[in-house]
């Protein structure tokens, strides 16, 4: 007989088959509340849910099959030998999202303080390979007091393992981390390496040092939520692509990732296609007055965006973080593009380190997954700054012209206003490879605004001019004739650099067929083992 281990048991005859079927459901209710009903309490009266409820809501109801749920640990050392519960403190499988295969692994703070193990680790690893060698995405729930103190070194190797695996699967197959509770230390970089990470307002922290470790060293004072906080990950550091209201919102913001991404870099993402109505409508009509006729008045950018995707549906990434870009997805004609545009309402749109780092980042993610690129562009130039220069705008904007460089993936770019500088080339330029370059009207192509030009070129003109009426009268003379030459969409056209300036309401259309024209576009770059995006 073996003898009752637990709540709601009776003792079965494991020699009997019945028998060893009851033991079987034994262990896995023993499994399947592995975490104290205190430890679970707890859980919830933090506004958080348990490492099941999370997969539950993750999953298709019914889908999900568990890897190693009678997997424990084997130490010895700090009577850990006592306390060997079920699954080590992490729940790993697979199943489906939308109906499609997703691979899933959701630390559970109930059980050790979801603190990674030996085992713990090795569970990790076998659902991140078993995700590679099948092609799926993999969603990492991390609510975890990390490295498992006890276990020491093993702890910190699983870790490095983790990590090496993060990376051979990056650019491979979607990889998402939903930050739900605790990730601190070393634990942070299996996020940061991995596509997206989503954090949940008030309940998830990551941090290299903590609060205390940061008093002791530095002496600075700060609290959990402001050093490591959804809102400070999310608008200051730009670790997070979300900030969550609650996990519902979080899991429901992956779920709406995973549908723009395809299962792996081998395949297309799910489309749902439906023939765009090519005609322009009152709604495409909207954009011909969008543009202020003052070159210093903003727009939102948001609003041409929504005029281009199916039904407005734009999914922002980074939403709150260098606003001055924006980022995300949405479907034309049903199928998945990625967007990055200037915003004017922002910093006038001004490129600068972030906003670099944001796009070049996600037009990376879109070209590892064969999402095409849609840029559209208002931008004045990079913002000027000593804090800039010496924060490595150089280096770091850099970035964004070897992400399109290099980018394959359908590439159409639309100038709605100013193009100046550097950031002209940047922004998914002609000259960095975009297949479909479009200009409105109001385009303004050119090195640089009016008032800078007229400055540099004209400035001793101007400076024999005394009489001050008589300087202005030939300064906006000036300014006139530079408007007039230079800060118009044609120069570009004439040179083919932009291959056709269209009205605003016509942009959709255009958008339409240029991404049927490219949907079958084949391009590849130099064979090398990889370039070397400076960093
Ligand atoms: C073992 C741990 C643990 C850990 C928590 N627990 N963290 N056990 N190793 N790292 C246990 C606790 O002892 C407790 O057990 C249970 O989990 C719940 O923890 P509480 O402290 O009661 O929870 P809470 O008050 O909510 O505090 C959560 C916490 C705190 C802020 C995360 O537990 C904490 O500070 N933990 C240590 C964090 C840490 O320094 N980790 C190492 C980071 S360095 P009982 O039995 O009492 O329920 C790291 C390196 C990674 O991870 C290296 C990668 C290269």
């Amino acid at each position: 007989m073996s003898e009752p281990q637990g709540r709601n048991e009776v003792a079965v005859d494991i020699h009997t088959t019945a028998g060893k079927l009851a033991d079987l459901q034994r262990r896995i209710d023993e499994a399947t509340h592995a975490g104290s009903a205190r430890a679970v309490e707890k859980q919830h009266a933090k506004g958080k849910l348990t490492a099941r409820e999370r997969v539950e809501l993750l999953m298709d109801e019914g889908s999900f099959v568990e890897f190693d749920e009678f997997a424990r640990h084997r130490s010895t050392d700090f009577g850990m030998a006592a306390n060997r519960p079920y699954g080590d403190g992490v729940v790993t499988g697979y199943g489906t999202v939308d109906g499609r295969p997703v691979a899933v692994f959701s630390q559970d703070f109930t059980v050790l303080g979801g603190s990674l193990g030996e085992v713990f680790g090795q569970k990790i690893m076998k659902v991140m390979d078993f995700a590679l060698k099948t092609g799926c995405p993999v969603v990492g729930i991390n609510d975890s007091g990390g490295a498992r103190i006890q276990e020491g070194v093993m702890a910190l190797g699983m870790y490095g393992e983790i990590f090496r695996r993060n990376v051979h699967a990056s650019g491979v197959i979607p990889q998402i981390s939903l930050v739900v509770g605790p990730c601190a230390g070393g634990a942070v970089y299996s996020p940061a390496i991995t596509d997206f990470t989503v954090m949940v307002d008030q309940t998830s922290h990551m941090f290299i040092t903590g609060p205390e470790v940061i008093k002791s060293v530095t002496g600075e004072d700060v609290g959990f939520e402001e050093l490591g906080g959804a809102r400070t990950h999310n608008a200051v550091s730009g670790v997070a692509h979300h900030m969550a209201g609650d996990e519902k919102d979080a899991v429901e913001y992956v779920k709406a990732l995973l549908s723009y991404l395809p299962s792996n870099n081998l395949t297309e993402a799910p489309a749902y296609p439906e023939e765009a109505d090519l005609d322009v409508t009152d709604g495409d009509r909207e954009l011909d007055t969008l543009v202020p006729d003052s070159a210093n008045q903003p727009y939102d950018m948001h609003t041409v965006i929504e005029h281009v995707l199916d039904e407005g549906e734009f999914l922002e990434t980074q939403a709150l973080f260098a606003p001055n870009i924006l980022t995300g997805f949405g479907r034309v004609e049903g199928h998945p593009v990625g967007i990055v545009a200037n915003q004017p309402m922002q910093f006038a749109g001004c490129l600068d380190i972030n906003a670099s780092e944001k796009a070049a980042r996600f037009v990376r993610t879109c070209d590892a997954f064969n999402v095409p690129v849609l840029t559209f562009v208002d931008v004045p130039g990079f913002l000027p700054g000593t804090d800039q220069e010496y924060d490595g705008i150089i280096r770091r904007g850099a970035k964004l012209i070897y992400a399109y460089a290099e980018a394959t993936v359908p590439l159409i770019t639309v100038i709605t206003r100013k193009a100046f500088g550097g950031a002209y080339d940047v922004m998914g330029s002609k000259h960095l490879g975009a297949d479909l370059n479009l200009a409105w009207p109001t385009a303004q192509i050119a090195v640089m605004g009016a008032q800078g030009a007229v400055n540099i070129l004209h400035r001793r003109t101007l400076a024999a001019i005394e009489d001050p009426a008589a300087q202005e009268a030939k300064r906006l003379e000036l300014l006139a004739d530079y408007e007039d030459t230079l800060l118009n969409p044609y120069t570009a056209a004439e040179r083919g650099y932009v291959d056709a300036v269209v009205m605003p309401s016509e942009t959709r259309r255009q958008i339409v067929r240029g991404l049927r024209a490219l949907r079958n576009k084949r391009e590849s770059l130099p064979p090398k083992k990889h370039g070397n995006i400076p960093l």
